[in-house]
């Protein structure tokens, strides 16, 4: 059993707290609409009544005969008395109603007052005058029938029953306070459940416990307004140094190994792999490199997209045999250092394209060249033409998005990778929701990414 943190079900709760207000309100809501409008109202009344013993019990004077015994036994006896048909066929007919005797009985309520020798004969009915009427002239059967059996004479009524004022049934408010108490109950639970069905990356944790990789890149998720290219319209951006965050971690990195070529990857589609090779290859050109940027997604490149540059001519025209590389190398504006060759047409073998000899060749000569080459590349998980690219890079980077990228996955793109010996260096967190709500709004993302700024 994973262990979680306060902190994480706390975020948890805030996650899906508009689900659980929602159940709220919607509990409250109809319980108090059904309270309203549907329920009758039910209203009660009661006699009270005080019967002394039977002429028998009096005149014994055993001393076994002891009073709380007999009151026991006589207020058992009085009760049962009062639901018998004896007594409720004469009340019905007496009123005249059209009722049932299940129905009359359950109406009736006989409460034996502790200790005491008063009965308080309890109704309970839609229509207020009813019940009175009926808790009166029950007590008037109910003597008459104790007279002629227990041949009791000092029976009398207390009090007759008054006209209720307020119904004692529903009780709008104690319903709505019970329904939005099971409401929130019922949202919580739900929330709990989904977080443990949601086998997702959500925290650095979870890298951390499952996929055992460094973390060398935080990116939050941008505005859905923003372009993607935000290190080189808004360099001063969080994401911008967030980008320069991962640069360094990759320098840091490298020190042991040189590291030139660096393919990046993601077990998934639409992780981000496309726009995280791109803001890094412009980070680190913004910090005086040469790089190159290669579009290695063979199937659904999205570099040239993002530059929006035509796609007519790239990589593919290389390994086919066009021997004018700088003439592809498209050079980006505003970026005095970057090169981009975008993908080419699309090949219908692009594992075979990208495991081939030009290929190695290709990046050992443009090595010479560039201080750092960034290949953007398919999903590890649905095609190998990642893993095949592993081969031939120094390093390579998995890109997980929080809420998208499956653990599970992920693993299993890991071992992937290391079957085929890439230099795994780690993982950029990618998506990384920093809004108020969530988990990242608590430190960990100053941690890594608001160093540095203003
Ligand atoms: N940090 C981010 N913040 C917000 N949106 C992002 C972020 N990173 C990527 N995206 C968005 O996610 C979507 C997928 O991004 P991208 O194309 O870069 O992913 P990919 O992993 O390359 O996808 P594919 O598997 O199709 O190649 C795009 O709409 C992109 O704008
Ligand atoms: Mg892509």
């Amino acid at each position: 059993m994973e262990e979680i943190s306060i902190r994480e079900l706390f975020f948890i709760l805030r996650k899906w707290m508009g689900m659980i207000m929602a159940l709220l309100i919607v509990s409250v809501g109809a319980s108090g609409a059904v309270s309203y409008y549907i329920l009758n109202p039910e209203y009660q009344t009661f006699t009270t009544l005080m019967v002394g013993k039977p002429k028998d019990y009096q005149s014994d004077n055993s001393i076994e005969y002891n009073d709380i015994i007999l009151n026991q036994k006589l207020v058992s006896t009085y009760g049962e008395l009062v639901k018998s048909r004896a007594v409720t066929d004469n009340v019905i007919e007496n009123l005249n109603l059209n009722l049932s005797y299940n129905t009359f009985r359950n109406k009736v309520n006989v409460n034996l007052v502790k200790d005491t020798e008063i009965i308080k004969l309890v109704v309970t009915d839609e229509s207020p005058s009813l019940a009175v009427e009926i808790a009166n002239e029950t007590a008037i059967v109910f003597m008459e029938k104790v007279k002629e059996f227990l041949r009791v004479e000092n029976i009398q009524v207390i009090d007759e029953a008054q006209l209720p004022e307020r119904p004692i049934k529903p009780r709008p408010l104690l319903n709505m306070a019970i329904a939005g108490v099971l409401g929130v109950m019922v949202g919580v639970f739900i929330s709990f459940f989904m977080e443990f069905l949601d086998n997702t990356i959500k925290t650095p944790d979870d890298i951390e416990r499952h996929i055992n990789l460094p973390i060398l890149g935080a990116i939050p998720l941008a505005d859905k307004k923003r372009s993607g290219l935000i290190t080189m319209e808004d360099p001063k951006s969080p994401i911008s140094e967030s980008f320069r965050t991962l640069r360094t971690n990759i320098q840091f990195s490298s020190i042991d190994r040189e590291v030139k070529v660096i393919t990046v990857t993601s077990s998934g589609p639409s992780e981000g792999k496309s726009t995280v090779s791109a803001n890094f290859a412009i980070s680190l050109a913004q910090n005086g490199k040469k790089v190159l940027l290669m579009e290695c997604d063979l199937r659904k490149p999205m570099v040239h997209k993002l530059f929006d540059i035509s796609n007519s001519r790239g990589l593919t025209n290389i390994l086919m045999g066009e021997r004018d590389i700088s003439a592809l190398a498209h050079k980006c504006e505003g970026i005095d250092n970057l090169n981009i060759i975008f993908s080419g047409p699309l090949p219908p073998n692009p594992a075979e394209l990208l495991g081939s000899n030009g290929m190695k060749k290709l990046v050992e000569n443009l090595k010479e060249e560039y201080d750092m080459i960034i290949l953007d590349s398919p999903p590890v998980g649905l095609v190998t033409d990642s893993a095949i690219l592993s081969t031939i890079t120094d390093g390579t980077l998995l890109v997980a998005a929080v809420g998208e990228t499956d653990t599970n996955a992920m693993k299993g793109a890991k071992e992937l990778l290391e079957k085929v010996q890439a230099n795994l260096m780690g993982v950029i967190l990618n998506k990384i929701p920093i809004n108020n709500r969530s988990y990242y709004a608590y430190g960990y993302y100053q941690y890594y990414s608001y160093y540095g700024q203003d």
